[in-house]
């Protein structure tokens, strides 16, 4: 059972977010919505999460003494990790000491937070297809991977990064060490390993976001939200839309797949299936084959079309799904979203072109409040309901065109 407290008075039911940017943001209005109370975490000063919480903290999450002494001060009741560079191994301990609960499990933040932990499990652990695979500590062996049997066209991605950082594509002997000396340049952490998979020719690619919440019975129940077809250009989306249609087989595939990984990342320390909370699964798809790529524990950017599309936004689902409230996956209307990326390198960018944008028919924006804009940071999306998708698509693609980041 469920009681939520007053936000500010000794009875509050506390959330610390841990990453604020603009899926954290999302969440975190769910949250106030219901009456939480609110910490925004980040690693720089007004994210956008913390311009919409109650409290704004700003540490180096990747330091395990810096992440428990703030634990440990602010006391929530649950820890939302909203990105993956964070001291994991430190929230496994804090969980098992029972000091806070991690959602879904601090397990499964662990075993996501770089390519390596969850590309292990989904094809060793759970038999799941993928691509083929290997993992690299240098030039050399990267080259030996790829003769002896990934080949070519291959895909290098360093182990710890995302939105496309570092990941490059290689399609003959010429390209290798330009791939590997990106992905060195590119990864977050600069420990220098790296995975190369097969590249796979696929028709499209989803995201199956996954809810694991609370049912009417008290046991944990999975739930499926229509599947989010999306554009990526270098590893970044730039465009979603909802329902991507598939073939039945395939799609039942893909749920078999989702609900493989999330069942098993919904595994605390202890082996219990108690992870709640909503899961990005991606799948690429040919014909009626499907091939696991990775999942996000949390939700997934190219789900910021679910904010005009379903009854419950994947933010909105997270938010009940880990308070232990009832879900509701259901479709409302096919629509899109497309990304508005600053443009220039600035910080206090402005925006023109929102009128124009706001009067393409039945579209909305989110405007993330950054405060530094980079070329190809993304400072906001634009998101378009429509009778279907290739209408929405067009409106979402109209209406972020018409917004024009500018330095002052
Ligand atoms: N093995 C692959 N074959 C074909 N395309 C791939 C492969 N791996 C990645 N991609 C493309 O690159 C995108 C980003 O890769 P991904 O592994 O999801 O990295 P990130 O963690 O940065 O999102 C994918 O959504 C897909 O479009
Ligand atoms: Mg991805």
């Amino acid at each position: 059972m469920t009681t939520l407290g007053t936000p500010l008075s000794p009875r509050a039911t506390k959330v610390m977010l841990l990453g604020s940017g603009e899926l954290g943001k999302e969440v975190l209005i769910a949250l106030q919505r219901l009456g939480v109370e609110t910490i925004a975490v980040d690693r720089y000063d007004n994210a956008p999460g913390q311009q919409v919480a109650h409290h704004a903290r700003t540490i180096t999450m990747s330091d395990p003494a810096q992440l428990k002494a703030l634990i440990e001060a602010e006391r929530p009741h649950l820890v939302v990790p909203e990105i993956e560079a964070i001291a994991t191994p430190m929230l496994e301990e804090l969980e098992a000491a029972g000091t806070v609960r991690v959602i879904p499990t601090a397990r499964a933040a662990r075993l996501t937070m770089d390519r390596e932990g969850i590309r292990v499990l989904a094809a060793e652990t759970l038999g799941l297809p993928t691509s083929p695979y290997k993992f690299c500590n240098s030039l050399e062996e990267l080259q030996a991977a790829i003769d002896a049997g990934i080949g070519y066209p291959c895909i290098v991605k360093p182990v710890m990064s995302s939105s496309g950082k570092g990941q490059s594509k290689i399609d003959g002997p010429a390209d290798v060490k330009k791939a590997w000396d990106y992905a060195m340049a590119g990864g977050r952490v600069s420990h220098g390993r790296v995975i190369v998979e097969g590249f796979i020719d696929f028709d499209y690619e989803i995201t199956q976001l996954t809810v694991r919440s609370v049912g009417a019975d008290g046991q944990i129940a999975t739930s499926f939200c229509d599947p989010i077809g999306h554009v990526q250009i270098s590893g970044d989306y730039v465009e979603s839309w909802q329902p991507h249609p598939m073939h039945p087989a395939a799609l039942e595939k893909s749920r078999q797949i989702a609900k493989a990984v999330t069942d098993n990342l919904g595994q605390g320390f202890d082996g219990k299936p108690s992870g709640l909370g909503l899961f990005g699964v991606e799948l690429f798809v040919k014909g009626q084959d499907v091939w696991f790529s990775e999942v996000s524990p949390r939700p997934h950017d190219t789900g910021l079309v679910t904010l005009c599309t379903q009854h419950q936004s994947e933010f909105e689902l997270h938010a009940r799904a880990i308070l232990g409230l009832p879900v509701d996956t259901r479709l409302r209307n096919p629509g899109a979203s497309a990304v508005i990326y600053g443009g220039v390198d600035a910080v206090g960018i402005v925006f023109d072109g929102v009128e124009e944008a706001l009067r393409v028919p039945d579209t909305d924006l989110r405007l993330f409040g950054k405060p530094e804009s980079f070329t190809k940071r993304r400072m906001g999306v634009a998101l378009a309901r429509a009778a279907d998708v290739d209408m929405a698509r067009s409106n979402a693609k109209l209406a972020a065109g018409k917004v024009k980041p500018r330095k002052v």
